[in-house]
C-alpha cells in the first residue's frame, strides 16, 4: 500500500466527514481545517486533522510538506464539450466585425461546420488533441470532468466521438463521464424531416451507443430553433430506456419548457439557464434536479449572466462547469469560472468554490467520490500558491494562484 503524510497545510478547505448535495444556505458554508495534515493511502483520502494530532505512526511515512498551502479539492467540471475537430476564432473575428449568421456559417462556424470538420476528422486525431487538452485542463485544477458527444450528428460520427471519450475514460487518471448529445442541432439533411432525425437518434444511435457501453448520460440541446420538449422528452424516455439518465441543455436563450420537462423527466442536471422566469426557479427549487450554470459561456455570447442568486435564494441546488467548446466557451478554465461567478454573478467566494467541486461531483454522478476533502475520496487535489483566504482565489482573477497539483496521490 503506498502511504503518504502531507503536513503544514495552511488551510484545507471543504473539509467534510461525509457529503451530500449542497442547495439554498448550505451552499455558503464551506468547512475549513486550518493548520492540517493529510494522510493518503493509494491515492485516497485516510484521514485528516489537525497538525497537533499527528500520531508517531503516520510521521513513519513518506511525508510531503505543503508549505503552507491552501489545499482544496480539484474542480469538478461537469459540462464540457472537450472533443472537437477544430477551434472557430475565425468566426470569433468575424462575429467581432458585425458578421451575420450566414457569413458565419460560410466561413466554417456553428454547430454544423464544426459537425462537418469532426465527421472528416479521423479518430486518432480526436483523440490526440482531446487528451493534450484534458493534460491542461488537469494543470488548471480540474479532477473529474463530464464530456459530451454532439459534434457528430451521424451513426457513424457520434460513435467515432463517443470512443473517443471512452479511451479518455479509460487511459485519463481522472474520472471522466461520457455524454451522448446526439440531439445538439439538426443536420442539413433532416432539416424538413426532423422527426426522421429524432427517429435515427432512437432507433439506431441509442442501441449502437448502448451495446459498446458508451454513454453515461443523455442530452438534448432544448431550444427554439434546435430540439422542441415534445422531442427532448421522447429522446430522453428512449434514453432512459438504455438507463441514462438526462443532463440538458434548457433555458439558454428562451423559456420554452425545458425547465418543467427536465425535472418531470428527472434530470440530474439541466445546465446554462441563463433565461429564468420565476416559475422555472420554483420549479427548481422543490426538485432533486440540479441546476449547473455556465457563466463563461455567457461571457463570451455576451448574454445576461445566469440568476445565481435568485437560484440559491431560492434553494436550488446550483452546480457551476465551463461549458469548454469551440463555440460559445473556448476555455475550459474552472479557475476562472469561479471567479466570474462571484464578480458577475454575485456568488460568494464559499458558495462558488463548493458549486464547482462537491455539487460539480454531484451532477455527473461522482459526489461520492469526488469534490471534497472526505475519507475515501480521491486525493485529486490543489495546492495553492501562498494565499490568506478563500475569498483571494475568485478575487485575483486571471492571476495562477495554483502552485501544484495532485490527482490520486501523485503531483502532475
Ligand atoms: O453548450 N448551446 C449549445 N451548445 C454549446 C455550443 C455549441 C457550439 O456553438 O458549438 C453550448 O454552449
Ligand atoms: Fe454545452
Amino acid at each position: 500500500m503506498h502511504r503518504k503524510l502531507v503536513v503544514n497545510i495552511g488551510c484545507l478547505a471543504n473539509v467534510r466527514p461525509q457529503t451530500q448535495l449542497l442547495r439554498g444556505a448550505a451552499l455558503s458554508e464551506l468547512p475549513l481545517l486550518n493548520n492540517a495534515y493529510l494522510f493518503l493511502e493509494d491515492g485516497l483520502i485516510a484521514a485528516f486533522g489537525s497538525m497537533q494530532t499527528i500520531s508517531d505512526e503516520l510521521w513513519a511515512n513518506e511525508i510531503i510538506d505543503a508549505g503552507g498551502a491552501t489545499v482544496l479539492p480539484a474542480w469538478c467540471d461537469s459540462h464540457t464539450h472537450l472533443v472537437f475537430a477544430a477551434s472557430r476564432e475565425d468566426e470569433f473575428v468575424l462575429k467581432l466585425k458585425g458578421a451575420t449568421y450566414a457569413e458565419i456559417a460560410a466561413a466554417g462556424g456553428g454547430i454544423l461546420n464544426s459537425a462537418a470538420k469532426l465527421q472528416s476528422a479521423e479518430e486518432e486525431a480526436l483523440y490526440t488533441a482531446a487528451w493534450l487538452r484534458l493534460q491542461e485542463l488537469m494543470l488548471l485544477g480540474t479532477g473529474a470532468i463530464e464530456i459530451k458527444s454532439g459534434y457528430g450528428l451521424s451513426v457513424e460520427a457520434e460513435l467515432k466521438m463517443l470512443r473517443v471519450i471512452k479511451r479518455l475514460k479509460a487511459n485519463s487518471p481522472i474520472p471522466v463521464k461520457a455524454t451522448f448529445l446526439g440531439a445538439h442541432a439538426f443536420p442539413e439533411l433532416f432539416k424538413n424531416n426532423q422527426q426522421a432525425y429524432v427517429d435515427l437518434i432512437i432507433q439506431e444511435m441509442l442501441p449502437a451507443i448502448a451495446a459498446e457501453e458508451l454513454a453515461d448520460y443523455i442530452d438534448v440541446f432544448c431550444e427554439q430553433g434546435f430540439f422542441s420538449v415534445q422531442q427532448t422528452i421522447q429522446i430522453c424516455e428512449a434514453g432512459k430506456q438504455y438507463g441514462l439518465l438526462p443532463k440538458l441543455h434548457v433555458n439558454q436563450l428562451n423559456s420554452i419548457g425545458g425547465v418543467e420537462a427536465g425535472i418531470a423527466l428527472g434530470a440530474l442536471s439541466l445546465d446554462h439557464l441563463e433565461t429564468m422566469t420565476a416559475q422555472d426557479i420554483l420549479l427548481l427549487s422543490n426538485a432533486a434536479t440540479i441546476g449547473t450554470l455556465l457563466p463563461t459561456a455567457a461571457y463570451f455570447l455576451r448574454m445576461p449572466y445566469q440568476p445565481a442568486r435568485d437560484l440559491i435564494d431560492a434553494g436550488c441546488a446550483i452546480a457551476l462547469a465551463s461549458d469548454f467548446n469551440p463555440g460559445s466557451s473556448p476555455s475550459g478554465n474552472m479557475n476562472m469560472v469561479v471567479s466570474m461567478s462571484c464578480i458577475q454573478m454575485k456568488m460568494l467566494p464559499e458558495e462558488a468554490i463548493n458549486a464547482a467541486t462537491l455539487n460539480g461531483a454531484y451532477a455527473m454522478g461522482l459526489g461520492d467520490s469526488c469534490g471534497s476533502i472526505s475519507v475515501g475520496k480521491k486525493a485529486n487535489l490543489i495546492f495553492t500558491k501562498p494565499i490568506n483566504s478563500i475569498a483571494y482565489i475568485p478575487y485575483a482573477f486571471g492571476a495562477n494562484l495554483i502552485d501544484r497539483v495532485m490527482i490520486n496521490g501523485n503531483f502532475l
